[in-house]
């Protein structure tokens, strides 16, 4: 969603910041814009569209300045245009600021205002944030970081906020409040950021802000207080990416690149955590905090989309190896439903950027109840990671495609190996079953290694059903979940209607769209169910459907009773969403190529959902 760029420092601000807000493209925006303290003036520029449009419409001009403001904007209040964009003034248009977030009780804020006589040119509860903060700076002489303070007192909603003023020229202001914010520092210079991927070329030393907490740079030193003036330390951390982690590489889209990481993101999950021939198994986060776990009466797991898949596969990993109980809800529906949860229950969130809005108050709910928190998050200072009481991170390294692809794999790498530490430690398995898990696991990045060797085979297939309009994905067990993951994939990239379905529930509905036009991608894994799976096969293809297997290798069976097979090495059942998952991304991602869409920015979509 919206992103945030400010640097204040002795580098030409503009083009830092525009590189910036390119780097933050991949969070999903429809707008962008800069602010800049140009000779004595606070001039705001700002287009709708991409950035490239932003860039073009002032390109041979000389944008001179040592301090600014960027944003990329996801619309929510008013549609997406160029006066909606940030940066937005105050009322003397001596104020700009950017916003993350959404203020909710900006509509009476703004009676209040217009009453006062201020004039509004947009419709975006931002623009009244800053009025307001220039309000209060002058009711009462107020400065400006206390009009600040005084201001976010007051509002009632999220946000992540820089604020620069033409009286104050070498000053910025930030603030955050269940919007992330980071701030790096350089030598004589600050930069601020939605996440790190803007600062990581120039610095590797940032302070992530906390909730209610306001940050302030002037005269080359950077403050942070409270909102209620008290002061804090900043807390400098070292960032761990590495910026060709946030870079192509070579690859046409973020997407393929990501997808092909896989053998090394999964390791990287497993790192440290893991050496079967020592029997060793530990997740460091979690210590501490493995009673809970152990003892749970219920585990119940939260997540939206893709994450959502995630933990539907460690409800089956969990109940299977730990025999504990398991219930998985979209985030979006258990923060609302008044859920019965105690201080017995233990909540797992799986949240790829950490900042998933309805997954963070859904801890938060839970959290209230008493429940312990357990946070599976990939990016490392994230609001959810904090939020929770302990946590693994799933260590994949940057994802920048908005289609999550090592993400996925790396929540289930964690997640089994939770599952597997539990179970050992209630005696749910064997020495004997514990060892060989360990060992199944580690090779897991050459498995999927080898399912590479088919990306040929997947982009003829992907040639053959690219013009489909809809197509159905089926698959029981441990497959249903990656089911559903590989439908949400071809949905989001190459906008073909797809639908991800327990493989028995066919006969109660979806039979009636079989024909000879609607593509069925089995998850045909030699398993428990494969018998079961093979019958329902038989079912679609009586009805004349065009089916593609996910099969094991060395399947004779189904490949002669399907239109296409795609092969993934025999593995543990439990293990096998780690490689059937894989030709599903691939189909998706050729499929979404040839079509010519914007595989790495689909339509719609945000690479993190800040917002409900
Ligand atoms: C799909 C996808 C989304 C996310 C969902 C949750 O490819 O990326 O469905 O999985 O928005 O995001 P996180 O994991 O960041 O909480």
């Amino acid at each position: 969603m919206c992103g945030i760029v400010a640097y204040v420092g002795e580098k030409d601000a503009y083009s830092l910041i525009l590189k910036g807000l390119k780097r933050l493209e991949y969070r999903g925006y429809d707008s962008s814009g800069i602010a800049l303290l140009e000779d004595g003036e606070l001039n705001v520029y700002k287009k709708r569209g991409k950035v490239a449009d932003l860039e073009s419409q002032h390109a041979g001009k000389a944008l001179k300045s040592t301090i600014g403001i960027g944003h990329t904007r996801w619309a929510t209040h008013g549609e997406p245009n160029d006066v909606n964009a940030h940066p937005h003034y105050s009322n003397n248009r001596k104020l700009a600021i950017i916003h993350n977030g959404i203020i909710e009780n900006y509509a009476s804020i703004k009676q209040n205002l217009i009453k006062k006589g201020h004039v509004f040119q947009s419709e975006t509860d931002t623009e009244v944030l800053i009025h307001f903060i220039e309000d209060i700076q002058h009711e009462a002489g107020n400065s400006l970081e206390d009009a600040v303070k005084l201001a976010l007192r007051e509002v009632v909603g999220a946000y992540a906020i820089v604020v620069m003023s033409v009286d104050h020229p070498g000053q910025l202001i930030a603030a955050r409040k269940g919007s992330p914010l980071v701030i790096g520092i350089g030598e004589n210079e600050f930069f601020f950021a939605s996440d790190a991927t803007p600062i990581i070329e120039y610095t590797k030393d940032v302070v992530y802000l906390d909730d209610y907490e306001v940050a302030l740079v002037r005269d080359g030193k950077l403050t942070i207080q409270n909102l209620d003036n008290t002061e804090t330390i900043p807390y400098i951390q070292t960032l761990e990416m590495e910026l060709e982690t946030i870079e192509k590489g070579g690859y046409d889209h973020f997407m393929i690149k990501e997808i092909f990481e896989q053998p090394r993101s999964i390791a990287d999950s497993m790192r440290g955590r893991l050496n079967a021939s020592e029997g060793h198994l530990q997740l460091g986060g979690l210590s501490g905090y493995m009673d809970d776990l152990v003892k749970a009466e219920r585990i119940v797991i939260v997540g939206c989309g893709t994450s959502w898949h995630a933990g539907l596969v460690a409800e089956y990993l969990f109940e299977e190896l730990a025999r504990v109980n398991v219930e998985v809800e979209y985030a979006s529906e258990f923060r609302y439903r008044n859920p019965v949860i105690t201080e017995k229950d233990v909540v797992i969130a799986i949240s790829q950027s950490g900042e998933t809005a309805d997954t963070l108050a859904a801890i938060e709910l839970a959290k209230s109840k008493g429940a312990t928190i357990f946070g599976i998050c990939n990016v490392v200072g994230s609001s959810i990671a904090r939020a929770s009481h302990a946590g693994a991170y799933t260590h994949a390294g940057p994802e920048i495609g908005v289609a999550s692809t090592k993400a996925f794999t790396a929540q289930v790498t964690v997640l089994t190996l939770m599952a597997i530490a539990v179970a050992k430690k209630k005696g749910t398995i064997s020495d004997e079953t514990y060892r060989h898990l360990l060992y199944e696991m580690e090779n897991i990045p050459a498995l999927v290694e080898k399912v590479f060797e088919n990306a040929t085979k997947i982009k003829e297939i992907a040639y053959i059903y690219k013009d489909s309009n809809n197509c159905l994905y089926l698959g029981r067990g441990f497959n249903y979940p990656v089911a559903l993951e590989g439908a949400l994939k071809l949905k989001e990239i190459s906008y073909i209607h797809a639908e991800g379905y327990p493989a028995a529930e066919m006969k109660h509905g979806p039979i009636a769209l079989i024909d000879e036009d609607m593509p069925v991608v089995f998850l045909a894994t030699k398993d428990s169910s494969y018998e079961k799976i093979v019958s329902n096969i038989q079912e679609v293809k009586a009805r004349k459907g065009r089916v593609i297997a996910i099969v094991t290798e060395g399947d004779t069976l189904i490949p002669s009773m399907v239109d296409f097979v795609i092969e993934v090495p025999e593995a543990l059942e439990i293990l096998t969403p780690l490689l059937s998952v894989i030709p599903l991304q691939l189909l998706s991602y050729y499929v979404a190529v040839m079509r010519g869409r914007n595989v790495d920015q689909p339509r719609n979509l945000a690479k993190s959902v800040t917002v409900e």
